[in-house]
């Protein structure tokens, strides 16, 4: 069964998009079906090219038993919207800013992460980099939302 390719995508890609990567990863490992994913995250933004993940956001992480410490901030590529086949924006500017950037034409879907769990009455995962730690708990709960979601619509 062919695979699908995933690219989550956040603004620094230091807090959201490496999380997401890596508890739909686990999701998808728990279920068994790690092997029809292939994951990788981007950032809209420069600042943070090469840097591993927040501390913050690493320790949220390591808490729910997830590791993301290897992952290193990239930016999208034009290639991305033709190398995945679908891109899930963080928040509704990232999801602006993808349009903007995709070349025309392009393959890949571009779509808010959170689209496929409406019942959580919220549609964007709130940028938490200038807040406290409570905002990246809150980040963890969404994101595991969203990837049950996510994973139960692709499978
Ligand atoms: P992220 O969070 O988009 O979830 O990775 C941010 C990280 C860094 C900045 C903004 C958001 N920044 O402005 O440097």
């Amino acid at each position: 069964m062919a695979q699908h390719r995933l690219l989550f995508v956040c603004l620094g890609n230091i807090c959201r998009s490496p999380i997401a990567q890596g508890v739909f990863g686990d999701v998808a490992a728990r279920a068994g079906m790690a092997d029809r994913f292939f994951l990788d995250s981007a950032g809209t933004g420069t600042w943070h090219i090469g840097n591993p993940p927040d501390p913050r956001a690493a320790a949220a992480a390591a808490r729910r038993g997830i590791d993301i410490s290897g992952q290193r901030a990239r930016q999208v590529r034009a290639h991305d919207f033709s190398d995945f086949d679908l891109l899930l924006a963080m928040d509704r500017t990232n999801q602006s800013d993808l349009c903007a950037l995709a070349p025309e034409p392009h393959t890949a879907g571009i779509r808010l992460f959170l689209a496929d769990a409406p019942e959580l009455g919220v549609a964007e995962v709130p940028d938490p980099y200038f807040g406290g730690n409570d905002g990246f708990e809150e980040v963890l709960d969404l994101v595991e939302a969203g990837s049950r979601a996510l994973l139960a619509r692709l499978a």
